[in-house]
């Protein structure tokens, strides 16, 4: 396809993307790689370009694939710290001398650069769901360059793109894919929804048969699942919701359990106000953990899959994580490949 009409475009969710553009995102991403691996320099690709990444939080592989993914195209990543610049706020949340406005913040760095990568969720936005994904959009609007999600409080699109490489590499295809998204348990009660929502869009979006099985209070963005409905019944797959963990499991292909957490626990009734009855209702699904067992009920050629970092002991046991099934270093390898092929595509 044409892809022209990729220069300059933000990459905040692929809800704002086609089908056919993620695959040929897929497809540019295979060809790095594959350059890569003998040894092919592609350093001309973004030469002398700078990409500006704000982190409002912590961060081991989206940090240190952009970076690397910026050397390996030429260019040069540079680490913004919120607390270490004038963090950037939203009108509502501006402290004199300590914050900048978004609107601001954006235009300096649009001056002088070629993409704005954010990362931001939860505590910076004092968990209000979409605080940090409308952040996100206040900086695409205000700011002439692409603007990249490295994940927010509602996607993480990024993430969702190096687990559909994995997938393809793999399986080789999507068509008759079953793919589980699933909750599992984790003493932490604070975590974004992001990579469930992104990896059931992802999903459903390219064709798998996609299963989202969750405890009936760990809900998912209604409009998230009303969107992996439309693209199922487009693709003529299907779309399932579960809140039973190991039938899901049945003849998956891929298996993708992994904790987060409903708004509803961080709002009133429940609320942070009552964080002893959050904690109690996670606490009751221990049992919500991938192991040996739950792997034995998918298909022989199943993946285990995670986006990293995994509780260990909580949401996995070793002998999972660590075994021949798991995809894990694959997907986290797949972030360098997916995101240069994003940055090729929209700030070359
Ligand atoms: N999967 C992921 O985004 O990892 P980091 O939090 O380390 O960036």
């Amino acid at each position: 396809m044409k892809t022209d009409s990729f220069r300059g475009r933000d990459f905040i969710t692929l809800l704002d993307w086609s089908k056919e553009e993620i695959e040929t995102i897929l497809d540019v991403a295979l060809d790095l790689k594959r350059r890569r691996a003998i040894g092919e320099h592609h350093d001309h690709i973004l030469r002398a370009k700078s990409l500006f990444m704000v982190f409002y939080n912590s961060s081991l592989r989206t940090r240190n694939s952009f970076e690397a993914g910026m050397t390996q195209l030429g260019g040069h990543a540079h680490y913004l710290e919120p607390g270490q610049i004038y963090t950037p706020a939203l009108p509502g949340r501006e402290v004199a001398y300590t914050t900048e406005r978004v609107s601001d913040v954006a235009r300096v760095l649009a001056r002088m650069g070629d993409g704005i990568a954010i990362r931001c969720y939860g505590d910076p936005v004092d968990w209000e769901y979409g605080g940090a994904n409308e952040l996100m959009r206040n900086f695409a609007y205000w700011a002439d360059i692409p603007v990249l999600n490295m994940e927010d409080d509602k996607y993480h699109p990024f993430q969702a793109l190096a687990d559909l490489l994995t997938v393809k590499e793999k399986f080789g295809t999507f068509k008759g894919v079953k793919f589980v998204m699933s909750w599992a348990y984790s003493p932490s009660t604070h975590k974004p929804r992001a990579v469930p929502q992104s990896a059931i869009i992802a999903a459903s979006m390219l064709g798998c048969d996609t299963v989202l099985a969750r405890p009936e209070e760990m809900v998912l963005d209604s409009e998230v699942i009303q969107a992996c409905e439309n693209y199922a019944a487009t693709n003529g797959a299907s779309f399932e919701v579960t809140d039973d963990f190991k039938a899901a499991a049945e003849d998956a292909h891929v298996l993708y359990p992994k904790a987060w957490a409903p708004v509803q626990l961080f709002k009133p009734p429940i609320g942070e106000d009552d964080s002893e009855l959050a904690q109690e209702i996670f606490d009751s699904y221990k049992n919500w953990k991938a192991t040996p067992e739950y792997l034995a009920r998918a298909h022989p050629s199943a993946i285990y899959m995670h986006c990293l970092p995994a509780d260990r002991g909580w949401e996995v046991t070793d002998e999972v994580i660590d075994g021949k099934q798991s995809v894990v270093f694959d997907e986290a390898e797949n972030r360098l490949h997916v995101q240069k092929a994003v940055m090729s595509l929209t700030m070359a």
